[in-house]
């Protein structure tokens, strides 16, 4: 297939990009590159033997997007082009908004223009918000406590909505869980800008030296040890359960989980990193993180029934691929 990935010089974007050319597919990305480089693609190119056709555009630029509709006969779109900053998206809703919500519009109108009919959209288990563990499908969605959340949320229900009436096209949401890890070259991972919000990359720069200590939010929670629980899934699996996720698409309308199925603690995070990279990791216990729940993890059952898609690799991975990139990375 010929396949349009938005956001492809991203954290998943990009591994997602090195898994669908190894399974044969021709992708194009567009991406305006507000969080990341366009270096990615030589690294793409270093792992793969193949530097894909790049368009410097945004996605909520619908006269800029529309020429590279025309210039190539897509089978599909991954879209993964957002913004991701749940505290950022707080201060900066209508930013937030029109960044998440019209890119979704702008790709799907123009999709169904050009009759590409398959698009796999990036949602979060964010969606879910705050009911019972684990999360299913078949589960409503709550509020969430966030305008990031909820951009999610309505990006779910506008490519339900277009699904619905248009004949040949085909929407995929996957609903991803905690992506961590890197790909095993080294070469491609997550490298925020400033200091990172979520808990890996603010490990992986703990045990670098190049932040002093790891705030622990909170060790009160009802969980075993006290401290936050996540489903963590290594983004090289999750890029594999894209390619799956497009290849496979049939139904109007398909809803999957991509997580591991098991929660695991702020603490054995630590515990695991320091293990699998015999590095030291400092931390102090914090207040609790406003707007952060106590523990979640996937029912994952759908995505293997239907895919035959299962997550493989281990937190000793992630931990260990997740060093090896910090290691590595250099600001180019
Ligand atoms: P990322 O920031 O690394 O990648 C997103 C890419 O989209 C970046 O390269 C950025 O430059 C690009 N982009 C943003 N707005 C754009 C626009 N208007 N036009 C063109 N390009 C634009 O983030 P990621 O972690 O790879 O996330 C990819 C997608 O997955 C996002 O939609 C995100 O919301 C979603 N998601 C991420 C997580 C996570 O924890 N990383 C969890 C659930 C869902
Ligand atoms: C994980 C755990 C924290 C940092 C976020 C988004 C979600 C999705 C994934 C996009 C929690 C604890 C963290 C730190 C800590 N993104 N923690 N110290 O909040 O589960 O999910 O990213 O869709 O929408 O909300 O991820 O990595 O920030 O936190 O103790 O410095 O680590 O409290 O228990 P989160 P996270």
């Amino acid at each position: 297939m010929i396949i349009l990935v938005t956001g492809g010089t991203g954290y998943i974007g990009s591994h997602t990009v090195v898994e669908l050319i190894q399974a044969g597919h021709e992708v194009v990305i567009v991406d305006n590159l507000v969080n990341s480089k366009k270096s990615v693609l030589d690294k793409i190119k270093t792992i793969t033997g193949i530097k894909p056709t790049f368009y410097e555009i945004d996605c909520t630029d619908k006269e800029a997007l529309e020429p590279v509709f025309k210039a190539h006969p897509f089978d599909g779109v991954i879209h993964f082009a957002g913004l991701k900053a749940v505290g950022e998206s707080v201060q900066k809703p209508l930013m937030y908004y029109h960044n998440n919500v019209l890119s979704t519009i702008y790709l799907s109108e123009l999709a169904i223009k050009y009759k590409v009919d398959r698009f796999v959209f990036s949602s979060s288990a964010t969606v879910y918000g705050d009911q019972e563990v684990p999360f299913v499908e078949t589960m409503n969605l709550l509020p969430t406590t966030n305008p990031y959340g909820e951009t999610k949320a309505m990006s779910e229900r506008i490519l339900k909505d277009a699904a619905t009436v248009n004949q040949n096209f085909k929407v995929s949401l996957l609903r991803y869980f905690n992506p961590v890890g890197a790909h095993e070259s080294g070469l491609i991972g997550e490298s925020p800008n400033g200091i990172p919000n979520n808990l890996m990359p603010f490990v992986s720069k703990v045990a670098k030296g190049e932040l002093e200590i790891l705030s622990v939010f909170g060790n009160d929670y009802d969980t075993p040890d006290g401290t936050g629980v996540r489903d963590y899934i290594h983004v090289v699996d999750l890029a594999k359960g894209h390619v799956l996720a497009i290849e496979k698409l049939q139904d109007a309308i398909e809803i999957y989980n991509l997580g591991t199925g098991h929660g695991v603690s702020v603490l054995e995070i630590v515990s695991a990193f320091e293990k699998a990279n015999a590095v030291k990791v400092p931390y102090k216990i914090v207040d609790r993180r406003p707007g952060d729940l106590p523990a979640y993890w996937a029912d994952a059952n759908k995505a293997y029934e239907k895919l035959g898609w299962k997550a493989k690799k281990t937190i000793f991975d992630m931990c260990k691929d997740s060093w090896h990139f910090e290691k590595n990375y250099k600001d180019e």
